[in-house]
């Protein structure tokens, strides 16, 4: 299976399961396991790991051999969500991920994670960006989450840490099941800590032809294209 594949099975599985109010966009599924293959990403964190639908797209993918994911750990401390993981991601899982969720940031006793999500609340998150993270690792923040963003800028700047980064509205219109019924799905945005050229070039290019996009996905419904050309 590709990206758009796991992704898009991984947002329908969720779209019809318990509390699926805050689950993550097709849009940013896809660009996660983008993220994680292209830099060969092995340890993931997760902030808000909600009712599991981040943590099933890891499991699917190291399954199907997508990635070669060794460790997730993720966050939560709602009661109805933890029940919901142990339903959706334990009781058949068949992928032999490591993983386990944690309450709050100060229980996570790994580090050196190449990928950190965003997605909830966060009160420890300028130590998991300072502490936890590896040289070159990524920082996804789920939806338009500004003051994270900002806080995260103002670590990195603290710390001297060189880093690139650029936000990425969704081109994706939302498809007709799910629990989101605006017109284009959620976008995010993404840190490169000790951004190789590439990576540089590619924030420029994002930033450069944001207005474009923004416009484009007026006429075009990307998610179209994408299902097609894979
Ligand atoms: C945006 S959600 C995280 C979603 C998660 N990443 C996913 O894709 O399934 C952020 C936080 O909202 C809370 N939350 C999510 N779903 C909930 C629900 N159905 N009921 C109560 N709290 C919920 C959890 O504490 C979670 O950490």
């Amino acid at each position: 299976m590709n990206e758009f594949k796991i992704a898009s099975k991984i947002y329908h599985d969720y779209s019809f399961k318990e509390g699926n109010q805050h689950i993550a966009s097709e849009y940013n599924l896809y660009h996660i396991l983008k993220y994680a293959k292209e830099k060969n990403v092995t340890k993931v964190l997760e902030i808000g790991t909600g009712i599991g639908t981040i943590l099933s797209l890891f499991q699917e993918a190291k399954k199907e051999g997508f990635l070669k994911i060794s460790n997730y750990i993720g966050t939560e401390a709602n009661e109805f969500c933890l029940e919901q993981i142990q339903l959706n991601c334990y009781n058949h899982d068949h992928s032999d991920l490591n993983s386990s969720i944690v309450s709050d940031g100060s229980q996570i006793d790994l580090n050196g994670f190449e990928l950190a999500i965003i997605d909830g609340k966060a009160p420890y998150l300028e130590q998991v960006v300072t502490n936890l993270l590896s040289e070159n690792a990524l920082i996804l923040i789920e939806g338009y989450r500004e003051d994270q963003v900002n806080r995260i800028k103002s670590v990195l700047d603290l710390n001297k840490r060189p880093y690139d980064y650029f936000m990425r509205f969704s081109t994706w219109r939302n498809p007709p099941y799910g629990p989101f019924h605006q017109k284009f799905q959620a976008g995010h945005t993404i840190f490169f800590l000790n951004p190789t050229k590439n990576d540089r070039e590619f924030c420029g290019k994002m930033r450069r032809l944001a207005r474009l996009r923004y416009h484009g996905r007026k006429v075009v419904n990307f998610r179209s294209l994408v299902k097609i050309i894979g």
